[in-house]
Order: C-alpha cells, then sequence, then structure tokens
C-alpha cells in the first residue's frame, strides 16, 4: 500500500517518468472483452501468467463482455492511463466495431498500441448433424435451407461476425446470426446442435474438431494449420481466396507514459519468445507475430491499414445494432 501511494504522490509531483519508475507497483489487469473460456481469454491468460514474471506483479484477467467486445473495450479507454488497465484485443474490437457502432471513443485517438499478438485463420465449422461432408457439401446445404441457416457469433463487429459477413459475400449466401457474449458460450451451442454453424477463430474450435463433436470443413488460408493438418485450406476446397486471419493485440489508455508502454511491450514480447508459452499458442493453432511487427508503432500502423481495408465492406454490410 505505502508502495502504491509513493508512485501516486511520484506521478502527480512528477509526471510519467516517475510512475514508470515504480511501475508496476501493484497488480495489473487485462481486460478481456468477450466470456471466459473463449480464444481471447484463453490467449490472455496463457501470455498473463508469463507476462507476471517479467513485470514482478500479477497479471489478473477480468471479462467484460457485451456488444461484439466494444464494453469492454469502453472500460479499458476510460481507465487511467497508468498501465494499470489493459486492453486485450483483435481485428473485431479495434477496427471493425468502429464501422458497426457509435462507440463514444475512437479506436486510435483514445487508445495507445502496446504489441501485436499472435493470429489464426478462421475457420468453417458446424454442427455434427448437418448431411455434408465437404465444404462444397456443406454450401449446397446452406444454399438449400428453406430459411437462413443460424451462425453463432460473439456479437455484432466481433471477429466471428465480421468473418461471417465476408462468408456470406463469397459464398453468396444469406445467414440468421445469434449473437453470444464470446464465442465459448457459442460453440456450446454448436456443439450441442442449437446453431448450424461458426466461422470461428481456429483456436476456439480446434479442441471440438480434434474430439469430433464439431464437423470441420476448411481454414480460411492458403497454407493448413500445423496443429490440425486434416482440414483442407479454402483453396483447396473449393472456396479459393476466402483468406482472412484475424489477429489480436494489447492496447493502453491514450497518454499513458512510453516508458509504461515499452515495459508492457517488452514484458509481452519476452513472453512470446518463451518456448513454453510457443508451444501452448502453437497447440490451439495459432501463428506468432513476426519479431519486425512486434513494436507498439507497428501494431499503431498495422490497425490503420485494417481499419482502412476492413470498414468498407463493413459499412456497405450496413450492420443493425441496438
Ligand atoms: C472470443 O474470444 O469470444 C472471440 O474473440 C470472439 C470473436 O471475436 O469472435
Amino acid at each position: 500500500m505505502r508502495k502504491m501511494f509513493l508512485a501516486i504522490f511520484a506521478a502527480l509531483a512528477f509526471g510519467g517518468a516517475a510512475l514508470a519508475e515504480n511501475y508496476p507497483s501493484h497488480p495489473i489487469t487485462i481486460i478481456v472483452p468477450f466470456a471466459a473460456g473463449g480464444p481471447s481469454d484463453a490467449m490472455a491468460r496463457i501470455l498473463a501468467e508469463r507476462m507476471k514474471v517479467t513485470l514482478g506483479e500479477a497479471v489478473l484477467i477480468e471479462n467484460v463482455t457485451g456488444a461484439g467486445g466494444s464494453i469492454g473495450v469502453g472500460r479499458a479507454v476510460r481507465s487511467p492511463p497508468d498501465g494499470y488497465s489493459i486492453s486485450f484485443g483483435h481485428l473485431g474490437t479495434h477496427v471493425a466495431n468502429g464501422a458497426v457502432y457509435k462507440l463514444g471513443y475512437d479506436l486510435v485517438a483514445d487508445l495507445e498500441p502496446v504489441v501485436l499478438l499472435p493470429s489464426n485463420p478462421m475457420i468453417i465449422v458446424s454442427k455434427n448433424d448437418v448431411p455434408a461432408k465437404s465444404l462444397k457439401e456443406l454450401l449446397g446445404w446452406l444454399k438449400a435451407r428453406p430459411s437462413p441457416p443460424t451462425a453463432g457469433t460473439a456479437g455484432a463487429g466481433s471477429g466471428s461476425h465480421i468473418a461471417g459477413l465476408y462468408f456470406e459475400n463469397v459464398a453468396r449466401i444469406k445467414l440468421q446470426y445469434v449473437p453470444y457474449r464470446g464465442t465459448a458460450p457459442a460453440m456450446n451451442d454448436l456443439v450441442a446442435g442449437q446453431i448450424d454453424i461458426i466461422v470461428d477463430q481456429t483456436s476456439n474450435s480446434i479442441a471440438q474438431v480434434r474430439a469430433g463433436t464439431i464437423r470441420a470443413y476448411a481454414v480460411t488460408d492458403d497454407k493448413r494449420v500445423a496443429s490440425a493438418p486434416e482440414v483442407p485450406t479454402v483453396d483447396e476446397a473449393g472456396m479459393p481466396g476466402f483468406h482472412m486471419t484475424l489477429w489480436s493485440g494489447l492496447w493502453v489508455p491514450k497518454g499513458t507514459p512510453k516508458e509504461i508502454v515499452a515495459r508492457l511491450n517488452a514484458a509481452t514480447v519476452e513472453a512470446l519468445s518463451d518456448p513454453a508459452v510457443r508451444k501452448q499458442l502453437e497447440n490451439l493453432g495459432l501463428q506468432m507475430p513476426p519479431k519486425d511487427k512486434q513494436s507498439p508503432e507497428a501494431l499503431g500502423a498495422w490497425q490503420k491499414a485494417e481499419i482502412a481495408k476492413w470498414w468498407p465492406m463493413i459499412k456497405a454490410a450496413d450492420v443493425k445494432v441496438d
């Protein structure tokens, strides 16, 4: 407690540099904007376990869900810029949501990029009682439905929703989206046969695919996923070019001292280069970001480039949110 007050006093008296000097002096929280047990939560927890070693303080996970992840990101944006609240997010929450919601915050102006995290291709999966053994058969079955087939998502603007919109476009089908607070609860309903498909993150589906409780048709990449070599690529399965990789990242509130951003970046980069951590992440089908893309500036530039790329498609889809 005394250490924390000293840190706050120093920060008030001497500004960011002093704040950074005593950082961290108490536990740090990563705000995950989706349900526990899902792909974002799983990655955040694996990294937090290793980051605490470097930072010397506990790194806690708080799941703040809803509205495609925009509620959790909003919580981080409104947190003090002192390095103790970190926003975990991805292509959905830190790119797509800006084209879907009136957010009340700016994804670029109100957040400081910290580090690009691993990515994974999406995977097209269905409930087991769909009478299709290949992607072509699945497309035939989806098109023959009297009413739009149901697709589970983590809410409008989430990765699984953007992937669904892209799938609709390329496959020329209509889907009925069923929103959940994350793809973990959506997966429970897919296994139970309550919904028809998910265009999911490989890291979320891989365990169920291996267990045979759901059916996989293709990964949205031009190369197979090392940890699921039996699943063909969309190019092999008859949807050439339907490529989508969902990347994640960490951000902090704008105004967080750059020394603290550098500490958090270093702790994450160290975690990502730890062989035990890499093994856990690669086993989930996750691909490590290239070394030269792991700086805060690289994430900032990549986020802006993805905004320019994805907003036109998302805005054209005219997504209705309450
Ligand atoms: C999750 O963790 O549930 C996902 O990241 C949600 C999504 O964006 O599809």
